[in-house]
């Protein structure tokens, strides 16, 4: 029997690599020197599109396989597939939803702990001899007792919440709908962001959402106030949360997207008053074994003719 032929949009690791090399015939994008001849030589093939989270399919990529069926996403993110044309067209769309929930909430604790207690300076402060020459590391702010602000009270912005309750930390949020919880539910992110210490933003992206957390909510968060980004850059306007680090506008943030990233705007480099992730919040070992191994069951089940086991579309 031949094997579906699928277009692989970026690397995975070895564990999954074998597996999708004996199911399927794989077709390495991301190794092509020229991508649109590349495209043009093997898109007729394709059936499928085995892709990333940060990676997503674009349009043109879409329109060079004129017999694709489904497409697989690495990653709970979608933002990055251009859905429209996939529905227009009939193709299925699956991520790697729940699997990674738990570790991208237990980074963003992480990261509001670092930051707030400063323990990236106070571990340069022991190893530069600070410690020794200079005596006691300055005070930082405390964690526990404080307003937390959850924009998106989805799957992640709930096991955030739930983590946030063990600091007995005073909880509110922002969703479509209010939930059934203790927490308070506020809808407009302006007014969440004043009565937040620390703001964790855990939206789904998309064209909606963009630029969700712009001047106005970053100003009321304030020059105390901490922005925790654990989604996706395209939630944040970035200039304008630049401009508000650079001048005390804003306190702090703790970010693990960037605009263009890897290659993300060198000002963010200069800011004492940020910490920096390198959109790491699902890389574990145990949940990235798990995504891989959704991402090949969701393949594997369409070509069996069996139902998506997480499908978007
Ligand atoms: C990436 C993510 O998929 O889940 C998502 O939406 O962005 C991540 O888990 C991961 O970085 C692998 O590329």
């Amino acid at each position: 029997m031949t094997k579906p032929h699928v277009l692989q949009v970026g690397p995975y690791p070895e564990w999954d690599q074998g597996p999708l090399d004996r199911a399927f015939t794989m077709h390495c994008y991301f190794a092509a020197p020229d991508k649109a001849a590349f495209l043009a030589d093997i898109g007729p093939q394709i059936r499928a599109i085995a892709t990333r989270g940060d990676l997503g399919a674009n349009a043109a990529m879409i329109a060079a396989c004129p017999l694709l069926e489904v497409i697989g996403v690495y990653g709970v993110g979608y933002d990055a597939v251009d859905l429209a044309i996939c529905r227009a067209r009939g193709v299925r769309v699956t991520n790697t939803p729940d699997v990674l929930t738990d570790d991208v909430a237990d980074l963003g604790i992480g990261m509001m702990l670092m930051q707030s207690r400063g323990m990236a300076g106070a571990e340069m402060w022991v190893r530069d001899g600070s410690w020794a020459a200079k005596g006691l590391y300055p005070l930082q702010r405390r964690v526990w007792g404080r307003r937390a602000g959850i924009l998106g009270l989805g799957r992640i912005g709930h096991a955030v919440a739930t983590r946030l309750a063990g600091f007995g930390m005073d909880i509110a949020y922002t969703s479509n709908t209010p939930k059934d919880n203790d927490w308070d539910y506020i809808a407009d992110p302006v007014a969440l962001a004043e009565r937040s210490d620390f703001l964790f933003v855990t939206l789904a992206a998309s064209p909606a959402t963009r630029h969700i957390v712009g001047p106005a909510v970053i100003a009321a968060l304030g020059a105390e106030g901490m922005l925790i980004n654990i989604s996706r850059a395209s939630n944040i306007d970035e200039a304008a949360l630049l401009d508000a680090l650079e001048t005390g506008v804003l306190g702090s943030a703790a970010l693990d997207v960037f605009d263009g990233e890897p290659a993300l705007n060198p000002r963010f480099l200069a800011l004492p008053n940020v910490l920096l992730q390198p959109h790491h919040a699902s890389g574990t070992f145990e949940t990235r074994k798990a995504m891989g191994q959704l991402l090949r069951d969701n393949l594997t089940a369409h070509f069996a003719g069996q139902p998506l086991v997480t499908p978007v579309l």
